[in-house]
């Protein structure tokens, strides 16, 4: 019995240092303040449309998005037309025609974005071996994933000493053993904002976040407002049923 124990404690105690080696001892991203948090968080339409156009101008070039078609983009307050007009910046393959041929024609807003490479092989072989994944679930797919990027995004640094970085290596607060090889993707002033919104890599990591977040759960703010109907709901009945007891008690004494 004791020595069941034992192994039962031993293992107890060696498991979160299993997970702790296997999490390469990275800290956990500091919590920013995100539109979307809490019971009655929203998304920021005008953030999401940057964080868009950051992700279109430079993340677009390695990571697909395959699950968003252009059309879920009116959710970021594009009209019809706007939609038209992003899908058609796009080149999509369609196919086979009457020859029984491939062919590539502009995109529609009912297709989805396209991915920057034709397989995961030439993914890999174009970035050093290392697949860029798709982000059209990162931020659900990651622990506290909004953090996460936007902690991976700012979180490049000089390799402590002693520390030897492959070609291709980059060496990141965050990731999960730090060595990352995707080289930092935003510098400061590289995507033009059309308003005074700050041209910083930390306010493109933040909308960029803001946009992804949308993409990894287009229905949050629903979720969010049901939840509050449901809560109210239940008060109120809550509230009636007390009333109906106290009515039909108040003669027995
Ligand atoms: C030049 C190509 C390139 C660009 C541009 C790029 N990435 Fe990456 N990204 C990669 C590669 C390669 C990996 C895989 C890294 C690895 O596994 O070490 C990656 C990994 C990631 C990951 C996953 C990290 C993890 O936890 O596994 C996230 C999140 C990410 N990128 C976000 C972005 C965002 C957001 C942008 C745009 C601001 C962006 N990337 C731009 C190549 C790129």
């Amino acid at each position: 019995m004791k020595k069941h124990l034992l192994i039962l404690l031993s293992v107890l105690l060696v498991m979160p240092l299993g997970v702790a080696i296997a999490g390469g001892d990275a800290p956990e991203a500091e919590h920013q303040r995100w539109h979307f948090d809490g019971h009655f968080g929203t998304f920021d339409r005008a953030a999401q449309q940057r964080g868009l156009k950051v992700y279109r101008e430079v993340c677009a070039a390695c990571h697909g998005l395959k699950r968003i078609a252009f059309r879920n983009l009116e959710a970021l307050g594009y009209d019809e037309g706007q939609v038209k007009a992003i899908a058609g910046e796009y080149t999509v393959e369609d196919g086979p025609d009457d020859e029984g041929d491939m062919f590539e024609r502009p995109a529609r807003p009912s297709d989805r974005f396209p991915s920057p490479f034709a397989n995961e092989n030439q993914a890999k072989s174009a970035n050093n071996g290392a697949l860029p994944p798709d982000l059209s679930l990162i931020i659900k797919a990651r622990h506290h994933g909004p953090d996460y990027v936007y902690g991976l995004l700012t979180g490049y640094e000089e390799a402590p000493e002693g520390t030897t970085l492959l070609e291709g290596q980059h060496w990141n607060k965050y990731m999960p053993g730090h060595i990352i090889a995707m080289a930092p993707p935003v510098s400061d002033d590289q995507v033009t904002y059309e308003d005074e919104t700050p041209q910083t890599v930390e306010q493109y990591s933040k909308d960029v976040v803001e946009f992804l977040a949308w993409a990894s759960e287009p229905e949050l703010e629903e979720r969010k407002s049901t939840g509050i109907k449901v809560l109210i709901f239940l008060l109120a009945f809550a509230g009636i049923m007390y009333a109906i007891k106290k009515k039909i008690w108040a003669s027995v004494h």
